[in-house]
This record gives C-alpha cells, structure tokens and sequence, in this order.
C-alpha cells in the first residue's frame, strides 16, 4: 500500500499541498492552505445534506449499509434483539459494555426511581388543547424539565451529567403516557416501579380500573425489542441535532427536545405514521400496481422504503417483521399486513426500487404492530423518541468528553447580492 496522504494540486495556481489520510478521511480544514491570493479565505468543500463529511469519531453505533449491518458498540443488533433487555442496550450504549449484575441493578433501580413527574409537569400538560398532536407536547414537555433542574445546566460535571440521564430515560415513558392519555381525555396513570420499562409503560398507556394491571408479556416484549432496535443510529438527523445544539453547552433538556423535533419530521421519525396513512389509502392489494406508478412518476414516494445509509435490507426490518409474528398470535392479525407485504413483494422486483437501492427500512414495518397494539397513529413518533432518548443521550457525553468539539458551526458559500444601499420605501 503506498502512503496514508492525498495530494491535491489546486489548477488555479499550481500549488500543491499533501494532506494526511486517518481513519479513511481527510481533516477539511487543511484545504484552507489552498488559497488563490493572500485575501483568499481558503478552499472549503461543499457537502449540503452532510452526505460525505464526517462530523465526529464515534465509538456508539457502526453501520455498514451495503452490507445491512448495525451494530451498537460493536454487538450485532440481531444478537441484543434476541437476547439482551431495553435497559440492557442503553447502560452499554451509555457506557460502552455491557454491565455486570450489580451494575445493571443500580441501572435499573435509578432508572426506576426517576420515573415520576412533578404535579406542575403534569399541570402543564393538562394545559394542552385537547387534540394537541402527541410529538408536539413531548417536545415541548421535554424541554419544559430543563426549568424543573436547572441545575442541569452544569455539563461539564459527569455526576451530573449522569443525573439527568438517569432522569430523561426514566421520564419519556411517563410523558409518553400522558400525551396519550391526555389526547383520548383520561386521567393520567403514574408509574408502577414493579412493572419493567416497557411493562410499566404499557400499564400507564392502558390501565383503566384495574387494581393490578398485568402487562400482556408478549407484547410487552415485542415493544422491548422495538424500543433496542431504535435506540440508536449514529449521526442521523436528530443525533445531529442533539449534538448540533448540545454543542453549545446548553443543559440536556432543551438539547433532546430540539433532537426530538427534528425526529418529528415525515422523512425521519414521522415516517412510520406516513406508512401507515399509506397503507390505509392503498387500502386494497388490487390498488397496489396503480400506486406503484404514482410512485415512479415522482408523484408520492413509497414511505417505509429508502435509507440514506441502507443500500441493503435495513436490518432492523428483519427482525421487526419476525417481532409482528408474535405480537399478531395475541392481537389478531393487522389487515394492512398483507398489504404491505405485496407492496414490499412488487417493490423488490420492480426495476425502478432495484436500480435505487431503495429496499424496507425500519418503519415499514414497526406502524403496523404498533397499531395492532392498540396504539394509535399519532403516538408513532413518540414510541421512537422514547428508546432514542439514550441514543441523543450517548451521542451528546461523546460530544462532551471529545476534546476536539467545539461549538458546531457550518460554512456556507455566499451567493447573494453584493454590497447594494437601502432604497426608501419612497422610492422602492
Ligand atoms: N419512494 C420512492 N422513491 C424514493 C424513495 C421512496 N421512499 N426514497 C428515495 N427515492 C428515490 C428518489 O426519488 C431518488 O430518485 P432519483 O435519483 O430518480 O431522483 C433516489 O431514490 C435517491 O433518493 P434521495 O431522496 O436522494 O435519498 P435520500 O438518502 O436523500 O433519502 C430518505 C433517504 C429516507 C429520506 C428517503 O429514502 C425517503 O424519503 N424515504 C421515505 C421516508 C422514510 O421511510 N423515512 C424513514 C427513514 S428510516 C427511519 C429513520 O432512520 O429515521
């Protein structure tokens, strides 16, 4: 192999500069030296979209696209679906193994404890318009607690760093709940520190009368599945977006809310509610072949399909499509479920989704256990903000403890109007 350098000659003026290559990149920055005269502000390289430009060395989540693989520091996520635990997943995305007993029982045990939410939190969310959508009041909740602790503003200590994450993983569920149960007008459910974490969650979702209500076992393991499938995916939209904002020392709080909201969007975490208002449309498999050409006309896309990383089967469909086996021997079967598997069947054949690489990702699937579920459309997002909560938490204490970070600042290439006087309105 020859040597661990790139060397670019700038044609604007014969200057040739050689760059170090580490770990399979250049450091952007050293394109500066590339300047036409001394004025010259220096080369930069244009990337909208960040599609080749690597923000941060990552330890967290590895993805390899091509090849379909996920794993979390560095365990394949087939093997933690299979055999590890939600709260399992999130002590070793945190912290970078997987802990031993007496870790994970003080793991679980501060998670526990943390999951109530102030009377005020929840006065303020009774404040909300009846048919506030559930994502909007997450977000705002969220960032509501930053005025509960703000204390939190305090980044740079680990203890209480460590406070507030015990806090945020604890709390999503219980705000999760209560936007649910808020938008159908019944009285919010506290916590059961008994139940697991999906467990307790189901029963804040559900419980009605019951003196003791029992999570069904089945479906609360499904949703710990679902929850460690989504618990990370390195630099996406929203784990820019916590480190965008965390990076300028703002406390965790108001950081996830903004990650929270960027995974609102349809082409993010909306998109599973998208798949399911597709699959409803559609409504009959005869209707598939007519929506498949609305399709590759460009006129809708095919929601649940594509993947800015994923050329491949994205893995985590895998094991959502075996996860919607057990879930439907309880619940029944979803009938959009034979729908979406005919789309998915033509789909895969078709010329125009082969040549893209467009193949199921996460959320093609996941929309339809959750509504088989009984959990409705709107909460869709919120399910995915819940177990994502430790991904933008791990991604935001890397970014912490990197010594290379600073506040995140992009450049742009100014194309607008030159220097130009204001014209009075007079005379406009
Ligand atoms: N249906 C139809 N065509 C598509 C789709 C789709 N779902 N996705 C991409 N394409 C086409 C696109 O039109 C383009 O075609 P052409 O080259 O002829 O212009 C080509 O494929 C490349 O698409 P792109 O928009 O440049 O790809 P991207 O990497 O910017 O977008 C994506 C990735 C996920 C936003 C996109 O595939 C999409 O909109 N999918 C549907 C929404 C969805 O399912 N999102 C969930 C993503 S997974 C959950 C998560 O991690 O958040």
């Amino acid at each position: 192999m020859g040597k661990n350098s790139l060397t670019v000659t700038d044609n604007r003026t014969g200057n040739t500069i050689e760059l170090e290559i580490t770990d399979g990149a250049i450091r952007a920055a050293e394109l500066r030296q590339l300047k036409v005269n001394d004025d010259d502000f220096g080369l930069m390289s244009y990337d909208p979209a960040f599609s080749n430009t690597a923000s941060t060395r990552s330890r967290i989540t590895y993805i390899d696209g091509d090849k379909g693989i996920l794993r979390y520091r560095g365990i394949p996520i087939e093997q933690l679906a299979e055999k590890s635990s939600y709260l399992e997943t999130a002590y070793l995305l945190l912290n970078g193994e997987l802990p031993n007993k007496d870790e994970f029982a003080k793991w679980s045990h501060e998670i526990t404890h943390h999951t109530f939410l102030h009377e005020n939190m929840k006065r303020l969310m009774e404040s909300f318009r009846y048919d506030a959508h559930p994502m909007g009041m997450f977000v705002s909740t969220v960032a509501a607690l930053s005025t509960f602790y703000p204390e939190a503003k305090n980044v740079t200590c680990p203890e209480n760093r460590l406070l507030q994450i015990y806090r945020l993983v604890a709390k999503v569920p219980t705000i999760a709940a209560f936007t649910y149960r808020h938008s159908i007008g019944l009285p919010y459910h506290f916590p059961d520190n008994d139940l697991s974490y999906t467990g307790n969650f189901l029963a804040m979702m559900f419980r009605m009368a019951e003196a003791d209500y029992v999570p069904n076992p089945v479906l609360a393991k499904a949703l710990d599945v679902l929850f460690i499938l989504h618990a990370d995916h390195e630099q996406n939209c929203s784990a820019n977006a916590m480190r965008s904002i965390g990076s300028s020392l703002v406390d965790p709080y108001s950081a996830l809310a903004g990650a929270a909201a960027a995974l609102y969007g349809p082409l993010h975490g909306g998109a599973n509610e998208a798949v399911l208002k597709m699959l409803n449309e559609i409504g009959d498999k005869k209707n598939i072949p007519e929506f498949i050409t609305r399709v590759k006309a460009g006129e809708v896309r095919l929601m649940g399909f594509g993947h800015r990383v994923y050329k491949n089967y994205d893995p985590r469909a895998t094991i959502i499509k075996q996860t919607a086996e057990a879930v439907f021997e309880v619940t029944g079967k979803n009938p959009l479920l034979d729908i979406a598997i005919e789309l998915e069947r033509i789909a895969l054949e078709d010329e125009y989704f082969v040549q893209r690489k467009l193949y199921p990702n996460v959320d093609f699937y996941s929309g339809i256990i959750y509504q088989a579920m009984g959990l409705p459309t709107a909460m869709f997002p919120v399910l995915f903000a819940i177990p994502r909560t430790i991904g933008w938490l791990s991604q935001w204490v890397e970014l912490l403890e990197d010594p290379e970070q600073r506040i995140a600042r992009p450049r742009q290439l100014y194309l607008g109007a030159d220097e130009r006087d204001y014209v009075p309105v007079e005379q406009r």
